[in-house]
């Protein structure tokens, strides 16, 4: 894996999971010996800009509060397949993640599912429904949102 996102498992999904901050899925292969990749999910706020690249009919069903421009999200935080992973299993764990989310959803509400990404692969997420609302403060990332 790539050695940030190597890092993120080893020294900080654990301590995450236990203050109930996130979850992480994690794929194994049948011998259990290696790990084929993982998805992490939780809860952020998502602010809107007033300059966001989305439709009015994306915007109505986001449920966003009048007053302060902020929807309530579930996030996908982190996810990552390894490099001994068949192509496409990063697309698996998202699946994975997707129905835990829906499963949220139906328990608890919220509609929303934002990420944080680099620009290489606003195309990928596009393929899983996301649709590209704006960069981070600093630039480097673009924040994306799908209903579910
Ligand atoms: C992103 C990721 C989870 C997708 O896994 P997947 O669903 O199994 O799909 P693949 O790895 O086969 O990649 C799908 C496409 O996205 C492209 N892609 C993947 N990571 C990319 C990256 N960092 N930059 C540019 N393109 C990337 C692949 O080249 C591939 O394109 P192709 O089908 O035209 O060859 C996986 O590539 C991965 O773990 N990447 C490293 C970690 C990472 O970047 N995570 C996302 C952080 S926002």
């Amino acid at each position: 894996m790539e050695s940030d996102t190597e890092t993120f498992l080893r020294e900080k999904a654990i301590e995450m999971e236990r203050r109930d901050i996130s979850r992480t899925y994690i794929g194994l292969p049948s011998d259990g010996i290696s790990i084929l990749g993982y998805v992490t999910v939780s809860i952020k706020c998502l602010r809107v800009p007033d300059d966001n690249c989305l439709s009015n009919k994306a915007l109505e069903k986001m449920n966003i509060d009048g007053a302060t421009g902020i929807a309530q999200s579930y996030l996908i935080g982190q996810l990552s397949r390894s490099k001994d992973s068949p192509r496409g299993f990063g697309s698996v764990l998202m699946e994975v993640a997707l129905r835990q989310l829906t499963v949220s959803k139906s328990a608890v509400g919220c509609r929303l599912v934002r990420l944080d990404c680099y620009e290489e692969l606003i195309p990928y997420y596009g393929g899983h429904g996301f649709r590209p609302i704006t960069r981070n403060d600093d630039g480097t990332l673009n924040q994306m949102m799908r209903l579910i």
